[in-house]
């Protein structure tokens, strides 16, 4: 079985857990992150369940939510994954890339370098052919997130009746993206 603990250079990504629970709860106890969320945690019990309903997927399907802890400090400073949709409208992806990160950590590349390492495991340990990400049209720097990460603006504007900014990544898509990374790393 794959290793699903994700060791980059300043944080580590761990399967979330219920000990998380308390660290999600502050996270979405900030207005400044959830501005442009859908998700609301307002209690203990709330944040228990949510990381019951990550853990399910990850049982279930074999992927879903890490928290992302500073390496250093061992402090929670946000979390990412894959959520999954079986319901969505056909021409969506069934796997949606989230991330979310404190605001005192935002702009040093966490939300990018997380989820860089989300779509390595989904597209090489899982083997998923396609995904998408998704936000409200004024939440610029998530979308610039999938921007770096090289994902394609789709032209859907709605999503389960809300107006977003809809971005998608094909296995090709990661495939020769990332061996272009590689070439350039051995020039
Ligand atoms: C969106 C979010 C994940 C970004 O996290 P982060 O670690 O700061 O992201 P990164 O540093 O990897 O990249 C952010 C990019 O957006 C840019 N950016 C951020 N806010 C911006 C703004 N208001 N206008 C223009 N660019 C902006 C940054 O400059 C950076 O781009 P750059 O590297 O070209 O300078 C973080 O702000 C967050 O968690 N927000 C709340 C939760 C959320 O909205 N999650 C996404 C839900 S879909």
């Amino acid at each position: 079985m794959p290793s699903l603990a994700l060791n980059l250079a300043h944080v580590d990504l761990r399967v979330i857990s219920v000990e998380d629970a308390p660290d999600l709860l502050r996270l979405y106890s900030d207005s400044r992150t959830t501005e442009f969320l859908p998700l609301r945690i307002d209690t203990i019990t709330d944040a228990e369940r949510v990381v019951f309903g990550y853990l399910a997927c990850w049982q279930e399907r074999g992927f879903g939510l890490w928290s992302i802890r500073e390496r250093d400090t061992g402090r929670m400073i946000g979390r990412c994954g894959f959520l999954y949709w079986n319901d969505s409208e056909p021409e969506v992806p069934q796997y949606e890339l989230a991330y979310l990160i404190e605001p005192e950590a935002w702009g040093r590349g966490t939300a990018t370098e997380c989820a860089q390492a989300c779509l390595r495991f989904g597209f090489e340990t899982r083997g998923f052919d396609r995904v998408f990400a998704k936000t409200n049209e004024r939440n610029i720097g998530s979308w610039r997130v999938m921007e770096k990460l090289g994902m394609t603006k789709a032209p859907m504007e709605r999503f389960n009746s809300q107006h977003k900014v809809f971005y998608t990544m094909s296995s090709e898509q990661w495939h020769a993206l990332s061996s272009r990374h590689t070439d350039d790393a051995e020039r």
